[in-house]
């Protein structure tokens, strides 16, 4: 069972940031590198220095992006009329809830983020569509989420769901027991519903994993793993071809390799 009386079992501070301009802030670098407006000369500053250790970075933050809008697609066309987006980011068009909504207008969405700036940034964005939700939430704390879908009616757990871990397991560390949280969700989840994760792959080149180095002890700090840890995550879901494989495998067969290697893989819960 997760624990969460006790807090995570790692030090590492729950949330990170304040809303603070001044200070680097990882989800408006990610939006900076996914072309987005949400973000400050700080943190393009932090961007570049990314960039230049590793240029292929911003390709394939949009591989990772267009595997989670496949998965979502993939999703609204089997029907699936729920959306949940754990560690949403900055939403950057198009959004779950804008590839969801051209498929059928009335599904809901629900942005969780850890990050209070990125729940501004969100409520700021979204102000307006009926059934888009965002909510201040930690995946080390599932139970804390559910109550929250729960007691505000926010997604029903009797109808399927479509449940996104993309780009956020990786932030999750060994002994905060990632597929335990993983677990807490899928239990709630009616027969039909689907889980997509992309995950940071150890078949990352070492001069990639060593630059990941310099994030341990930060709120930043990943832990990227196996194809094969990757794939314990989605027990209980039959896996959609072609697996866990890098992201742009999902998206089109032509597509360059990267050093640093973002998994992918989508299930749905029998
Ligand atoms: C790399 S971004 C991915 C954004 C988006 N899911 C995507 O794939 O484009 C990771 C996001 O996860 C969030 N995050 C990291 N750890 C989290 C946690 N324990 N609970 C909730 N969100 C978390 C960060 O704040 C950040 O916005």
């Amino acid at each position: 069972m997760v624990e969460e009386a006790e807090g995570p079992a790692s030090e590492r501070e729950r949330t990170p940031h304040s809303f603070n301009p001044d200070e680097v802030n990882s989800a408006r670098v990610y939006d900076y590198l996914l072309g987005g407006k949400d973000n400050y000369e700080t943190d393009r500053q932090v961007a570049g220095q990314m960039l230049s250790r590793v240029p292929e970075l911003k390709t394939l933050v949009w591989f990772a992006r267009g595997f989670v809008l496949k998965a979502v697609e993939m999703a609204a066309d089997a029907g699936i009329r729920q959306f949940l987006d754990l560690g949403s980011g900055i939403p950057v068009s198009p959004a779950v809830h804008e590839v969801a909504r051209k498929i059928e207008p009335s599904a809901r969405v629900v942005y969780v983020d850890y990050d209070p700036v990125v729940v501004s940034h969100c409520n700021a964005l979204l102000a307006g569509p009926p059934g888009v939700t965002t909510l201040l939430g930690d995946i080390r704390s599932p139970r804390e989420i559910l109550d929250q879908l729960d007691d505000q009616s926010l997604i029903d757990f009797d109808e399927p769901v479509a449940v996104l871990f993309s780009g956020v397991l990786h932030y999750v560390m060994d002994d905060e027991r990632p597929a335990e949280i993983v677990a807490a969700f899928r239990d709630r989840l009616a027969s039909g519903s689907y889980l997509a994760i992309s995950h940071g792959s150890t078949d990352s080149a070492p001069e990639i994993l060593q630059v990941l180095t310099g994030t341990v002890g930060t709120s930043a700090q990943v832990t990227f793993r196996s194809t094969a840890e990757t794939e314990s995550f989605l027990a209980g879901f039959e896996l959609f071809e072609p697996g866990v494989v890098p992201v742009q495998q999902w998206l089109r067969p032509d597509l360059p390799d990267t050093r640093m290697v973002m998994l992918g893989a989508i299930g749905r819960k029998p």
